[in-house]
């Protein structure tokens, strides 16, 4: 409910925006809003960095002290392309500054951006303890109006959830309003994604998504397209995307399957399929699978959110099984490759989720690792990025510290992430390091040819030459 009711909802954004903006008593006023994100991971760091970089004073702040101490140190806790140099300006500046100082940052701010991690809890729901959390400070830190901006994954209804919840806590309704504002960035072009994303969506009322709209001005003055919604319709545009998303992965990734029996080639069946309007290239790229600390989850968290509404979500929940299944598939697939894993190396060429960045939460790599130790197998594995996150749950593997090294006397090289290092990696030498040649490329990212040609036993994703003679499949 708006507190001035018999003022126009444009005039008062007017109002709301000065007042907001200017209601610094102990200094001098700044001419954008003081802006406080919660949480500096994989979404809160670029958030970070182009709000301050649009001029907006931004304070992020984490509970982790450590992570801060880390930044603050000159040190980012990930690794992001392109991020340190997006930080860089802002922080020189002073208008970008890392705290763990949460209360206090709050309270200074108009408007405070949640960017905590929601991730999947054992019944498959999204687990919103950090949101809760932080719910927690805002209840002591909202003493005059402030825009909680909600920018984590969350399941429908967390929004109004967090508004009752700080209602039941006390706080006036007219000091606060909720905004649910999706992030749709990709980890390993987060900086690109932030500074032109396809859409910007917001969710809440007149008065709060005009001012978290001007927040982005300067990307709707650039071309990003943008939508006013409700806070539930935002909430599950970001799932419905994120689940749309993962069934084209996983279509294609069961066609790869297909096309690897009938032998067809499944980056010309992406692209014939691509070559109509309708359907496009886009996410059709086979591979080990959906990873990630986002489609697994949110996948999961959809299927539990129908489920709760008595909704029978079978094709969310196939395509999280799918997914589950092709990686099975695979480990299948080295299992016959390899047979008997007592003495056999099997090197591994990339940990990380996907390429370029250090993530490796939900990546195949994991699986594969876990399978072959539990069969006996040594295995290497080299990650320009990821090694440091997989040592920490798989100290017995013997990490790199080079890919020449990695590979040295394997018995097979596994192809896990697109990394452009690997995609220009000498095949001659690689032949050479082996001990038995053979090379499973889930990326389709090594010619079979120039494979060939030096020896090796090529198993490609989808993209298998006919062995017999075609036969009509009906
Ligand atoms: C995904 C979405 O793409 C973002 O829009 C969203 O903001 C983010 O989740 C999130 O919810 O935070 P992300 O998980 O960082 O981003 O990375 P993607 O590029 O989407 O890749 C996800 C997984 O799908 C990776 O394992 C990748 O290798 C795989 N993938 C992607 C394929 O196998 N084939 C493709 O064609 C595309």
């Amino acid at each position: 409910m708006c507190r001035f009711p018999q003022v126009s909802y444009m005039l008062l954004c007017t109002l709301l925006s000065t007042t907001v903006f200017n209601s610094y008593s102990d200094e001098q006023a700044p001419e954008k809003p003081r802006v406080c994100i919660v949480g500096t991971g994989y979404v809160g760091l670029p958030t970070a960095g182009i709000l301050s970089s649009f001029g907006n004073h931004v304070a992020c702040v984490d509970v982790l002290s450590e992570k801060i101490a880390q930044i603050n140190n000159g040190r980012l806790p990930i690794f992001e392309p392109g991020l340190e140099q997006l930080l860089q300006e802002p922080i020189k500046s002073g208008r970008l500054t890392f705290s763990t100082d949460v209360l206090s940052h709050m309270q200074r701010a108009s408007i405070i951006v949640i960017a905590v991690g929601t991730p999947m809890s054992k019944n498959g729901a999204a687990d919103l303890r950090a949101i809760d959390a932080v719910v927690e400070d805002l209840a002591k830190a909202i003493t005059s109006y402030k825009i909680i901006c909600i920018k984590s994954t969350v399941p429908v209804g967390t929004c109004a959830h967090v508004r009752d919840a700080l209602i039941a806590k006390g706080i006036n309704k007219d000091l606060f309003d909720i905004v649910s504002n999706p992030e749709f960035l990709r980890e390993g072009t987060a900086v690109q994604d932030s500074l032109n994303p396809d859409r910007i969506i917001i969710g809440g009322n007149p008065r709060a998504t005009t001012i978290i709209k001007s927040l982005y001005q300067p990307l709707i003055d650039k071309g990003s397209a943008y939508l006013i919604t409700s806070l539930e319709t935002s909430e599950l545009i970001k799932y419905a995307s994120n689940a749309m998303l993962a069934t084209r992965i996983t279509f294609i990734n069961e066609m790869a399957r297909l096309c690897d029996k009938v032998g067809a080639n499944v980056l010309d069946v992406a692209a014939g399929m691509g070559m109509d309007k309708r359907i496009g290239t886009a996410f059709l790229v086979p591979g080990p699978g959906f990873g990630g600390s986002c489609f697994p989850k949110d996948t999961k968290a959809l299927a539990y959110i129908m489920k709760n509404k008595k909704i029978g979500a079978t094709l969310i929940n196939a395509i999280y099984r799918s997914n589950v299944a092709h990686k099975k598939a695979i480990l299948k697939q080295i299992d016959k490759l390899i047979g008997d894993f007592t003495d056999k190396k099997v090197a591994l060429l990339g940990l990380a989720f996907k390429a370029n960045t250090d993530d490796i939460r939900d990546s195949f790599a994991i699986d594969a690792i876990a399978y072959l130790l539990a069969h006996n197998a040594h295995v290497s594995a080299y990650d320009p990025q990821g090694m440091d996150n997989m040592r920490t749950l798989f100290p017995q593997v013997s990490y790199g510290p080079t890919l020449e090294a990695a590979v040295q006397g394997a018995d097979l090289i596994v192809i896990i992430t697109e990394w452009n290092e690997f995609k220009t990696l000498n095949v001659a030498n690689l032949a050479q390091a082996c001990r038995t040649k053979r090379l499973l490329d889930l990326r389709n990212i090594i010619d079979r040819a120039t494979a060939e040609q030096n020896g090796f036993t090529y198993i490609g994703m989808g993209v298998c030459p006919v062995k017999k003679s075609a036969k009509m499949i009906h």
